[in-house]
C-alpha cells in the first residue's frame, strides 16, 4: 500500500465518487465543499490556507482543509474544515496523518487552530485538540509561535500540557507548551499539578518527609534559631528573582512546600513554573497557595521533574529561582548547567544554599548529612568552586548565617553568566 498527502489547488476529479458515498452517508459538509469551491466561494487559496488530499496507490481516499477561521477576529486563527474519508479507508490512521500534515504546516500564519466537530471528538482529542465552550467551535489546538513542532510533525505539546492555560496579567494567553522541550511527554495528575516523569517514577525522598519538613520549616523560629537567618530574608529573596523581570518565564526549582515562596508568587503575575521532585512536597504547596490566595493563582503552574533534567527548551526562561535547595545536591554543577542551559539572554539566575558558617548550624547540617537529607555541608567558598565548575565563571557568592544567595544574569552577548548589577540578596 503506498499512501500519500498532497496539497491540490483544484478539486481532484474522482471527489464525485467520494461526494457519492458522502450524500449516502448525510454528511453534508461534503456536498456544501464541492459546491463553495465550484463557486470560487472557498479554495483554501487564501494566505497560510491549504486543502489535503490522501491517496492509497494513487486512489483519493479522503481530505481535508485549512481556512482561516471566519468565525474569529484572530488573523492568526484557522479552522480546520471538511475532513472526510471514504469508509473503506476509515481505521488506518490515514485521518489522523491528514490532519497532523494540517497542523504541521498551518504556523507560522496560524498560532491556533479551532474546529466544529461533536462526533469526530475523540479523533482530534487523540491529536491533542481540547474541548472549548467557544462559540463556533468544539475544539481547540494552541500551537504557540514558530519552531514549536516535533520534528515528525506530531504537536510538540502534550494535549495536558495546553490544558493548562495560564492567564498574565495583560490577558496574554500563553501554554506551558511554549517552554516544555519538544516531544517531551508531559502528564496532568490533577488541576495545576502536571508531571513529566515516568508513571511508575513518582516516588521521591522527601514525599516520606514532608509534612514534619512543613512543619518546621513553617515555624517561625525554624531559619531564625537553626540557620540565624530570619524568615522574611527568605521571602524577599525570592521576591527579587520574581520582580527581576517585567515578562518572561519564571521556573521555581526544588520549591518544595513553597514555604517561604507562597506569599511572594502574589507580587508577579509572570507564567510561573513551580517545580520539585515530590508530588507530596508541591501538594502542600499547592494547598498553601489555595489558603493564602483563596485559590491557586492563574499565572502558577506545578510540576514534578528533576532539577537534573530540566524539562524546558533551551534559552526559554527569564529567570531560574533555586531557594534553599542547592545543599540538597550531591552534584550541584549538574544543576548550574541545566539552569545556564534553561535561561534565556538576559535572564536572571536567584539561588541560595545552606552552608557552613556558625556553630550551631554547622552541628546541625553535620546531623542533616548524616541521616542522609543532604549533600556532605560545604563552605560558602567551597560551593563558589562548585559553582564555577558549572558555569565556568566564577559565583558570586553573599552569606548570612548559614546561607549563601547566588545572583547571575545571562549574558546578552556571549551566553555566559556575569554578576548583574540589579539582583541582590534580600536584605
Ligand atoms: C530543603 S527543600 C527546599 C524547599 C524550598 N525551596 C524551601 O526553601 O523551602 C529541598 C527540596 O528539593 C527537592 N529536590 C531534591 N532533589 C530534587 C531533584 N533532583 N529535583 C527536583 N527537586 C528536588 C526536594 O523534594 C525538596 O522539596
Amino acid at each position: 500500500m503506498r499512501t500519500a498527502i498532497r496539497v491540490e489547488t483544484e478539486l481532484p476529479a474522482e471527489i464525485t465518487r467520494l461526494l457519492r458515498i458522502a450524500r449516502a452517508e448525510r454528511f453534508d459538509f461534503v456536498e456544501r465543499l464541492v459546491r463553495e469551491w465550484k463557486r470560487g466561494e472557498n479554495r483554501f487559496a487564501e494566505t497560510g490556507e491549504m486543502f489535503l488530499c490522501s491517496y492509497v496507490d494513487d486512489a483519493l481516499v479522503g481530505f481535508g482543509g485549512l481556512n482561516r477561521d471566519p468565525y474569529s477576529r484572530n488573523p492568526q486563527e484557522g479552522r480546520i474544515r471538511h475532513v472526510y474519508f471514504a469508509p473503506e479507508a476509515r481505521g488506518r490512521g490515514l485521518g489522523g496523518a491528514l490532519v497532523r500534515e494540517l497542523i504541521r504546516r498551518a504556523p507560522p500564519a496560524f498560532t491556533r487552530l479551532r474546529l466544529a466537530s461533536e462526533q469526530a471528538a475523540p479523533f482530534y482529542e487523540h491529536l491533542g485538540f481540547l474541548p472549548t465552550s467557544e462559540p463556533k467551535a468544539t475544539h481547540a489546538l494552541e500551537l504557540g509561535g514558530p519552531g514549536e513542532q516535533a520534528s515528525d510533525g506530531a504537536p510538540a505539546w502534550g494535549a495536558a500540557a495546553q490544558r493548562r492555560i495560564l492567564r498574565t496579567a495583560g490577558d496574554s494567553v500563553v501554554s506551558l507548551a511554549r517552554v516544555i522541550e519538544p516531544g517531551q511527554p508531559i502528564r496532568e495528575l490533577e488541576a495545576g499539578l502536571f508531571s513529566v516523569l515516568d508513571a511508575g517514577d513518582e516516588g521521591a525522598p522527601y514525599d516520606s518527609r514532608a509534612a514534619g519538613y512543613d512543619r518546621l520549616v513553617s515555624s517561625r523560629w525554624y531559619s531564625q534559631l537553626a540557620w540565624g537567618v530570619p524568615p522574611i530574608v527568605h521571602t524577599e529573596f525570592i521576591t527579587r528573582g520574581l520582580t527581576s523581570h517585567d515578562e518572561g518565564w519564571i521556573v521555581d526549582v526544588a520549591a518544595g512546600s513553597c514555604v517561604p515562596s507562597a506569599p511572594a508568587y502574589a507580587r508577579t503575575s509572570r507564567p510561573l513554573v513551580v517545580l520539585d521532585r515530590s508530588l507530596a512536597m508541591l501538594r502542600r504547596g499547592i494547598a498553601r497557595l489555595r489558603l493564602l490566595h483563596g485559590e491557586l493563582p492563574p499565572h502558577v503552574v506545578f510540576l514534578q521533574a528533576d532539577a537534573n533534567a530540566l524539562p524546558f527548551r533551551a534559552d526559554s526562561i527569564a529567570t531560574v529561582i533555586c531557594h534553599g535547595a542547592l545543599h540538597v545536591f550531591s552534584t550541584p554543577e549538574a544543576v548550574c548547567a541545566e539552569w545556564l542551559r534553561v535561561l534565556r539572554a538576559g535572564g536572571e539566575l536567584y539561588a541560595s544554599s545552606l552552608v557552613r558558617g556558625r556553630w550551631f548550624g554547622d552541628r546541625y547540617l553535620g546531623l542533616l548529612h548524616r541521616a542522609g537529607e543532604i549533600a556532605p555541608p560545604r563552605t560558602a567558598s567551597e560551593l563558589a568552586s562548585l559553582v564555577e565548575a558549572g558555569f565556568g565563571v566564577s559565583g558570586q557568592l553573599e552569606t548570612l548565617g548559614n546561607f549563601a544567595y547566588l545572583s547571575l544574569r545571562k549574558s546578552d552577548t556571549n551566553g555566559r553568566l556575569e554578576p548583574p548589577s540589579a539582583a541582590r540578596r534580600g536584605s
